[in-house]
């Protein structure tokens, strides 16, 4: 089965967790590609779609991640489509779930998505008075890769 990781992502932070994924999911014995959101025009070879964003300013995904979700919308309802956001600069992502931001909300509702996991993020460069570090974690990317990967078995391809 080909499964597409498509990501919008500004200093690569999401970027590295939509890899994580795919390799993840590339162990489990699907086909993957990751690609930038922007420059994914054809979703039509893929059986199953994950679209991630990076976090800025408490309400916002990142534009491309947007774009992406509305510019594909008729065909991503047709097909199992899972969301996730890359964001916290502390440990709250793997200590608790959190609920996507009310902008991502609209978007499952939109494209009918299966799931949507919040994963911590990582800045590198200074911003303000935010922390330095990277929060991103590859057991937490695993888990949910299983997760996914369990659920397309159960159901096949078929939506
Ligand atoms: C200006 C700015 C605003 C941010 N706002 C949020 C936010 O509202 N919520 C959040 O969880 N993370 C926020 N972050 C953290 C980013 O989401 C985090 O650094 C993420 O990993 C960036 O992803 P990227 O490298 O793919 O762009 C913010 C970071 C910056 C620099």
């Amino acid at each position: 089965m080909r499964v597409l990781v498509a990501y919008g992502s500004k200093m690569g932070g999401t970027r590295g967790v939509a890899e994580m994924l795919g390799a993840d999911l590339a162990d489990l014995g699907y086909e993957v590609d990751v690609r930038p959101a922007k420059e994914t025009t054809d979703i039509e070879p893929y059986e199953a779609v994950i679209v991630g964003g990076a976090l800025y300013y408490f309400v916002s995904w990142h534009k491309d991640a947007r774009a992406f979700l509305k510019r594909h919308r008729a065909a991503l309802r047709q097909r199992p489509v899972w969301l996730f956001s890359s964001g916290p600069l502390d440990e709250s992502a793997t200590q608790k779930e959190i609920p996507p931001v009310r902008s991502v909300r609209k978007e499952i509702d939109h494209v009918g998505a299966r799931g949507h996991v919040t994963f911590g993020g990582r800045l590198e460069e200074k911003s303000g008075s935010l922390p330095l570090g990277d929060w991103r974690d590859p057991e937490h990317v695993r888990r949910w890769a299983e997760a996914i990967a369990g659920e397309l078995a159960a159901s096949g391809s078929v939506d």
